[in-house]
């Protein structure tokens, strides 16, 4: 991708009295976290329906067994890449105000990023479905499936949403706010396919704010709602991003 267009975005963003960024899982590839969709997509090899809370509810033991492998085998070891940590910067500078993410992987907050949106909830947590109570997974143990709630031994689901969940209120309504008021939306790594969240990206659009992708493929964002399409890996593309915002600090290009 030509260095023009990266000068463009950063120049928009300079300008930007207000930016937001909606990531989705492509952010996370280049820490080792694979994709739902697309080339070695997670639902390539999984039934997306391990995910609907109704069959959880039916067979939370069956269900356990593939969430513990793909979120917590899988994701155990992922760190935060260089996207997530020009996000975490560029928050701390001034160039951002907030990331909505549909990502569970807590990558956003280990790079330092304070203001984050979960519209689909979080991993690194476990919640009794009868109490409500929160648990650390790491401390309850995923040795005996289903994990149970110490207090009423019900059984405890993964606090990210399942198909047929509702969205957490708090990251709808803050979500809602950053679309309606920010001038730029940076739309990182997400197909655009995933209801509700999807509609975030679109509603920010609507409302007067520039979209800038950054996604080495086309979505079903780029034709309708993109205004620059940055095409290449995130981690690349903030990094030169980040040159031109920072140039020449310490923060710029490792
Ligand atoms: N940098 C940026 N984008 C990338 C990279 C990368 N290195 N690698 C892949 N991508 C892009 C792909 O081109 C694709 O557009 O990331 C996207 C990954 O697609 P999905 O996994 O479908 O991610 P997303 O659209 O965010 O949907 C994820 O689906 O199953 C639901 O709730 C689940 O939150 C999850 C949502």
């Amino acid at each position: 991708m030509r260095e023009e267009k990266i000068r463009l975005a950063a120049g928009w963003l300079k300008n930007s009295k207000h930016t937001a960024a909606f990531t989705g899982a492509g952010i996370s590839v280049e820490s080792g976290v694979p994709p739902f969709r697309g080339e070695n997509g997670l639902w390539n090899k999984y039934d997306p329906m391990v995910l609907e809370i109704d069959r959880f509810r039916a067979d939370p033991t069956g269900s356990w067994k593939i969430i513990r492998e793909i979120f917590y085998d899988y994701f155990r070891d992922a760190r935060p890449n260089r996207a997530h940590e020009v996000l975490a910067l560029m928050e701390q500078r001034g160039f951002l105000s907030a990331v909505i993410t549909q990502n569970i992987d807590n990558l956003h907050q280990e790079a330092g990023s304070r203001k984050v949106y979960e519209y689909h909830g979080n991993a690194r947590e476990l919640i009794c479905t009868r109490c409500g109570q929160i648990y650390d997974p790491v401390k309850i143990g995923l040795d005996h499936l289903p994990p149970r709630c110490p207090r009423d031994k019900e059984v405890l689901k993964p606090n990210f949403i399942f198909f047929g969940e509702p969205i957490p209120e708090e990251a709808a309504a803050m979500a809602s706010h950053e679309a309606a008021t920010a001038e730029i939306f940076l739309v990182i790594g997400s197909t655009g396919e995933v209801m509700p969240a999807c509609m975030v990206p679109r509603m920010a659009k609507q409302r007067g704010a520039t979209i800038i992708e950054i996604n080495p493929e086309e979505t079903l964002f780029t034709h309708h709602i993109t205004d620059l399409h940055l095409k290449g890996k995130a981690g690349d593309v903030l990094n030169r991003l980040a040159v031109e915002l920072f140039n020449g600090t310490d923060d710029a290009s490792m």
